[in-house]
């Protein structure tokens, strides 16, 4: 396990459950999200990942638990729909990976977040399944090329306090808890290119 890890959506419903799954590993969590955490970042925005990157400096981990992409009907989602998402869970995880490897110490490792609308698709999801397929193409593609770390992915299904929060039935999703022992997982594999589930 690592030592110290940057934390991107630490104060997320997963990341804060991340966060303590990592401190009870005696990790060092450097915490990051646009407010409230050690580091400001805006995901969206490549020169703000870098100069975060920059101020951050070496870690053995970096874990994304952000990246927001929209559910909406295909044909009411509009032009800054698509670039608002694509900007945001994909290419803002891709560029911690494009600027991040070098900030990672050898046989390190980053993690990024991806989402089961990948595999399995419902009405209102074309964006995030884009931006999730996406994600996991480029995961096993980063995974190959990128030998001094490890590059993997989790894919959550819902989570129980998320659909709590939106008034639906918990018992249907998975425990943050539990979910961020995928990330615990996905930081210990011994190779890259993985897409961890963290759903049934
Ligand atoms: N919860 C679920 O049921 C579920 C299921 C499948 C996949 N996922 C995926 O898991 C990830 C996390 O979900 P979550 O439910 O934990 O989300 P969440 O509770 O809304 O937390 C998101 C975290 O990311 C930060 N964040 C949001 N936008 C950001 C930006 N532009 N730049 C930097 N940080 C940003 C937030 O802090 P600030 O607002 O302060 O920036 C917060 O720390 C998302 O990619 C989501 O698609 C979630």
């Amino acid at each position: 396990m690592s030592t110290r890890a940057l934390l991107v959506g630490a104060t997320g419903t997963i990341g804060s459950a991340v966060a303590a799954a990592l401190r009870a590993e005696a990790v060092e969590v450097v915490s990051a999200a646009r407010s409230g955490a050690d580091e400001s970042v805006d995901l969206s925005d490549p020169g703000d990942v870098r100069a975060m990157l920059a101020r951050v400096g070496t870690v053995d981990a970096i874990v994304s638990c952000a990246g927001a992409a929209r559910f909406v009907p295909l044909l009411d989602a509009t032009d800054e729909d698509w670039s608002f998402s694509l900007a945001n869970k994909l290419m803002g995880q891709i560029n911690l990976v494009r600027f991040g490897a070098a900030n990672v110490r050898d046989g390190g490792s980053i993690t990024l977040t991806t989402g089961v609308l990948a595999e399995r698709p419902m009405p209102g999801s074309s964006i995030i399944s884009t931006v999730n397929a996406g994600l996991q193409g480029f995961v096993r593609s980063a995974g190959l090329e990128l030998t001094a770390l490890r590059v993997n992915a989790v894919s959550p299904g819902w989570v129980a306090e998320t659909l709590s929060a939106m008034g639906k039935d918990p018992s249907a999703g998975i425990p943050a808890a539990q979910v961020a022992q995928a990330y615990v997982r996905a930081m210990s594999t011994v190779v890259g290119g993985e897409i961890v589930p963290a759903h049934p």
